[in-house]
């Protein structure tokens, strides 16, 4: 008998309906599963309050956690940990943070072999590569990986998510498709525990090898890559000046962040589309370098 433990926090749901179906075809009688919510002290509100959405960046990008609660009948004996987590401001969602500093993470995840799955709107690569330095630091040993992307690519859904997070509704309208993903690739997810299932059959989970390769379980666009770097560092600066201005809540924060979405929006009408057109140029002549980044954070699994 092998048992997988699954950590995830999801908000909306709709990261607990790409598990369900990720885990749909794996579990039987020779293989439990124990699935445990992470949950904040504090429940974070959806639909957003437009101000509290931007309240939380600077703790999401300095990794800071919130107060959970401790997850109960955790067991220390697990055969592989999978864990679903969402991304917010390029970085894990703060519980995720939270529950991978904490005590329970220290036990738990020592020497077990871990995938993980992302499901957000586009851009995860930095948020993975803190999260691979979290395992690290709990002596995990991350085999796979996976991500699922919100549908209509990275500049319709610049619209279509925030409009999602802040009013809750997902339906389309003119040419903007549906926030979130799509149904089909949600559904299709099944493929990623049926090839866990036939591999922990075999034990090949000690191996410490990939098991999810050939199953485009993550692609990533390395046209994007500078621009989460760019925005990552940019995130650094005005979290500084958020938090410098003041408690979370408070009228000071509102200030700098009503200046912070001033900013955003006139970057996202000018720069951002300056910046596509350059990069489309530039990357004309970068295509090993590219490829090379590419491959890099398509680790381990790969397409
Ligand atoms: C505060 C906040 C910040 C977010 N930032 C990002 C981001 O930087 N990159 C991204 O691809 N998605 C981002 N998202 C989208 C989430 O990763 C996720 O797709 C969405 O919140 C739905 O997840 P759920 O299952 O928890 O409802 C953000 C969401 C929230 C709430």
């Amino acid at each position: 008998m092998k048992k997988i433990l699954i950590l995830y926090y999801s908000q909306s749901g709709q990261l607990k309906r790409v598990l369900d179906s990720f885990l749909s075809d794996l579990e039987d009688e020779e293989i439990k599963l124990d699935i445990k919510e992470i949950t904040p002290k504090v429940k974070y509100p959806f639909p957003w309050p437009f101000y509290q959405f931007f309240d939380e960046f600077p703790e999401s990008v300095f990794l800071d956690g919130c107060e959970i609660n401790e997850l109960e009948d955790l067991e220390d004996d697990y055969d592989m940990i999978i864990l679903g987590y969402t991304v917010w401001y390029m970085a894990p969602s703060i519980p995720i943070t939270a529950f991978m500093h904490s005590e329970q993470a220290k036990k738990v995840f020592k020497d077990k072999p871990v995938v993980t799955l992302v499901a957000c709107r586009d851009m995860w690569v930095l948020a993975q590569e803190k999260v691979k330095e979290m395992l690290k630091a709990v002596d995990a040993k991350l085999i796979d990986h996976v991500a699922l992307t919100d549908q209509g690519g990275s500049v319709l859904s610049l619209v279509t998510l925030p409009g999602f997070l802040l009013t809750g509704k997902k339906k389309p309208f003119m040419f903007f498709p549906p926030a979130g993903i799509k149904d089909s690739d949600i559904q299709e997810a099944s493929r990623f525990g049926k090839r866990l299932n036939e591999a922990l059959h075999q034990d090949k989970e000690k191996s410490g090898e990939a098991l999810l390769k050939n199953l485009n379980a993550v692609s990533v666009n390395g046209k994007l890559i500078a621009t989460e770097k760019i925005a990552d560092r940019s995130f650094k600066i005005w979290s500084r000046l958020i938090k410098a201005s003041g408690e979370k809540y408070s009228f000071g924060r509102k200030v700098i962040i009503s200046i912070y979405v001033c900013f955003l929006i006139t970057l996202l009408l000018t720069v951002v589309p300056l910046n596509i057109l350059a990069r489309k140029i530039l990357n004309i002549f970068q295509k090993d370098k590219l490829k090379i980044m590419e491959d890099y954070y398509e680790l381990p699994s790969g397409r």
